[in-house]
């Protein structure tokens, strides 16, 4: 056998001539120069795998808190702008503490250490944050002080770390980075619409100046930082943890209404439709961008359970941005429709009957009643409106068939974890109760309806 040439090997003859070889070389030309692009990596770091990790971790929890700050804000931010754009954001921040916390994983520190993290001075700056006058105090001290502050804190890491050792560090700041612009962007933006709006501006300014203080009080976010004197009192202070809004709030912008969950008896036929087909449409369209309460329920859900491990924040933001693009899908599609999107009345009883059931029951029931449900019925929509070629609807509802398969599944997951159960059995007839008994409350059925409600009657009712 012979290869470029050369006899085959003979035992040792090769091993003996190796470093001597023409072979050596490969194949292909010698290069008269060796010009490659080079590498101007600086060698050696200013941290220890150890200083590292500490850093890290600051900025996982950060990252954690903030996702968990914006999701407690969902339901008191009525702006749908805002509304949408915290629902995206808190995946972004999810992705960014995901991707930090498998760096730590790789940094000799535990995924279970990093989700037991906690920093009592870090939590009091987000307890500070959280009581936020209003939603523009909020967004102003989020994406006007936090935002930019983490921004500078992950450019200086990349920058002091060793950029050969710490490459995947480097790397994944770099990826993260790229959702900050977008959002400090933004960000910028919102304020800005914020004091056209009406707020006033120095008052915005004077939060901020606020929120910034008692950060650099802490040495910033590394916590390494010349320490500053304190704010002399916070809002926060001697109060318990913020609790969030128990009103879907929407901007006066909406309609709503919520003693009824048809459409049809809330329009008292204002609406005409010239087929059943057209009026099934509008109805799912509808439903759809009334899922800003499924941003909102997730959202209640991701603030209020705790002692869970990141995954569950993960799976959860994810769910929140996909309700959200189905939020923008159904607001979209009704303008595909011809019509104002603020025209077409929003609906509020779900999230009215779950605004106040414990978040582990408003889990269960938007999981295993809602969406099971919706599941079912975008799938029959999406096949309807294909045979009808209406493709922009039809495929609209197909990815929102998929999205909604996942959530079943990530939902069951967790739910079995958080109820400690493997039984959904279990965990539906417990929801069913407590979901009736709400809906006894409120006057919306009657005992004799209560006694009898079946599973699909109570998806209908209340919904995703
Ligand atoms: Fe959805
Ligand atoms: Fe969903």
């Amino acid at each position: 056998m012979e290869r470029n040439g050369h006899p085959a090997d003979t035992h040792g003859e090769m091993e003996n001539s190796w470093s001597n070889t023409p072979e050596l070389r490969g194949i292909g030309v010698p290069l008269a120069k060796y010009n490659f692009p080079k590498d101007q990596r600086r060698l050696g770091g200013d941290f220890s795998v150890e200083e590292n990790a500490k850093r890290l971790l600051r900025f996982f929890y950060f990252e954690r808190n903030i996702l968990r700050a914006l999701a407690g804000w969902s339901m008191g931010t009525p702006e749908f702008e805002v509304k949408v754009e915290f629902g995206r954001h808190i995946y972004w921040h999810a992705e960014a503490g995901m991707k930090i916390r498998t760096r730590l994983s790789e940094l000799r520190t535990a995924e279970e250490t990093t989700d037991k993290f906690q920093s009592a001075e870090i939590a009091e700056l987000f307890s500070e944050l959280l009581y936020s006058e209003t939603p523009a105090h909020l967004v102003a001290a989020l994406y006007g002080v936090f935002l930019p502050h983490l921004k500078q804190a992950y450019l200086e890491h990349s920058a002091h770390t060793d950029q050969v050792a710490d490459a995947p560090t480097v790397r994944m700041i770099r990826h993260i980075l790229s959702d900050y612009e977008e959002m400090i962007a933004w960000g910028k933006g919102a304020i800005e619409a914020y004091v056209q709006g009406g707020y006033n501006e120095a008052e915005l300014h004077k939060w901020q100046y606020h929120i910034e203080k008692l950060l650099r009080s802490m040495g910033g976010i590394t916590g390494t930082g010349t320490l500053m004197p304190r704010p002399d009192s916070l809002r926060s202070e001697g109060k318990p943890p913020f609790e969030r809004s128990f009103i879907a709030t929407r901007d006066p912008r909406f309609g709503t209404f919520e003693h009824t969950y048809e459409y049809q008896v809330a329009d008292g036929g204002r609406i005409e439709y010239a087929t059943d087909f057209d009026k099934l449409r509008l109805n799912l369209v509808r439903t759809q961008r009334d899922e800003m309460d499924a941003i909102e329920t997730f959202g209640n859900v991701l603030y209020e359970i705790r002692d869970v491990p990141f995954g569950f924040d993960y799976d959860l933001s994810r769910i929140i941005w996909d309700e959200t693009r189905h939020t923008e899908l159904g607001h979209k599609a009704m303008e595909a429709l011809g019509h104002n999107p603020y025209d077409l009345l929003n609906r509020l009883l779900g999230i009215k009957v779950r605004t106040k059931m414990p978040a582990l029951y408003s889990f269960a029931e938007i999981n295993l009643f809602g969406e099971a449900n919706i599941v079912q019925e975008c799938l029959r929509y999406a096949r309807e409106a294909y045979d009808k070629g209406d493709d922009l609807t039809g495929r609209k509802f197909d990815f929102v068939n998929a999205d909604e398969r996942t959530h079943l599944s990530k939902g069951v997951h967790w739910l079995k974890h958080i109820f400690q159960t493997d039984s959904v059995q279990e965990i539906e007839q417990k929801t069913k109760k407590v979901a009736v008994d709400r809906l006894l409350e409120l006057g919306i059925i009657n005992h004799d309806v209560a006694l009898t409600i079946s599973h699909r009657e109570l998806a209908k009712i209340i919904g995703e």
